[in-house]
């Protein structure tokens, strides 16, 4: 007889609680003007509530290096050592200035796969990155010209380029793409910060975003192909040297700066998990409010292996929070 086979685990919940309590932990720093406080009350609750979650996991983008990241750094062990075995990317405040400024669109993420799948940026801080929704993939070249990249997303997502939404992050190294795209007719939506959102919101329904220009953080970029991954959409990089010493040292460590980094190059797992919680407003999460019973939170899960997207929001009580907010309640 046909034994049913066994549903496997789905930590989907529990990388939720570990984004709840980033952002709460950083929303009570919003718009107060200290971004490492911010960062700092984000990366303690993260590291509590990851602590108690069933696995064996490496942080494979954390903080930084240990002596200089006493907590989330690049290699720390966290969990008990059960099964499963993961690798970690943590965030635990995309939109660090965002947060202290006061400013939409800063969140709290954490990606998970099967150890040994996660591409680690090394001494590589920047990367060139296109991405688009689930609709617009395999339409973009990161090595074409943006303005051929939009007439192909423009016909494959039928309508034209004046209608597509292109998110670039406002930097003065985007002059030059700032103004191809607005002379190849887009629309330009600019945002001073949170790359990882702006990838998100290419494969979110409604987000008004169709496709992501530009160089930003390698390990947001590893980040936002998880995400990708489960949204179904696509992510390409080109890791960006800052300097001919990144470079060579880079190089020396077998980093390629001519090779196209595809999503499954960033993320080489067909199962993994990507969660975020919203600290401030964004396009498609409401951040964090504050009430008299407690908190609550707008979060989203991703499970690439299903494919299967879940939001969440949640009612936090006064004494929940007191366990991971740092700044307390
Ligand atoms: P932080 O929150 O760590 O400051 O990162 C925000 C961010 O905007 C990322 O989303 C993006 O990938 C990166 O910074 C861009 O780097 P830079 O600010 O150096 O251009």
């Amino acid at each position: 007889m046909l034994q049913p086979s066994k549903p496997d685990r789905n930590i989907a919940l529990e990388m939720i609680r570990v984004t709840e309590a980033a952002a709460i932990a950083a929303a009570r720093w919003a718009g107060r003007g200290d971004k490492n406080a911010a960062d700092g009350a984000a990366v303690d609750a993260m590291r509590f509530v990851l602590g108690g979650v069933a696995m064996d996991g490496i942080v494979v983008i954390g903080e930084g290096e240990k002596d200089k990241a006493p907590m989330l750094y690049n290699g720390e062990h966290i969990g008990n050592g059960r099964p499963p075995r993961v690798d970690i990317a943590v965030d635990p405040v995309d939109g660090t200035t965002l947060t202290a400024m006061g400013r939409n669109g800063a969140l709290a993420v954490i990606a998970l796969s099967e150890r040994g799948t996660m591409f680690n940026p090394g001494p590589c801080v920047y990367m060139n990155k296109v991405a688009v929704g689930p609709r617009g993939r395999g339409s973009v070249d990161i090595n074409a010209s943006a303005t051929d990249n939009l007439v192909e997303l423009s016909k494959r997502l039928k309508k034209p380029v004046q209608e597509l939404g292109v998110v670039i992050l406002d930097r003065p190294r985007h002059e030059l793409l700032l103004a191809e795209v607005r002379e190849a007719g887009a629309r330009v939506l600019s945002i001073s910060d949170g790359d990882v959102a702006g990838a998100i919101a290419t494969g979110w329904p409604n987000s008004g975003a169709d496709v992501l220009f530009g160089i930003g953080g390698t390990p947001e970029g590893v980040i936002a192909a998880a995400a990708l991954l489960g949204l179904g959409g696509e992510i390409q990089g080109l890791l960006h040297p800052r300097d001919e010493d990144e470079k060579k040292l880079a190089e020396s460590l077998g980093y390629d700066f001519s090779r196209v980094l595809m999503t499954d190059d960033l993320v080489a797992s067909d199962n993994c998990y990507f969660s975020a919680t919203a600290i401030t407003d964004g396009d498609f999460l409401r951040g964090v409010r504050f009430h008299d019973f407690g908190a609550t939170t707008q979060s989203m899960v991703v499970r690439s292996r299903s494919g299967t997207v879940r939001t969440v929001e949640t009612f936090h009580r006064h004494n929940k929070l007191e366990e991971f907010t740092s700044a307390g309640f």
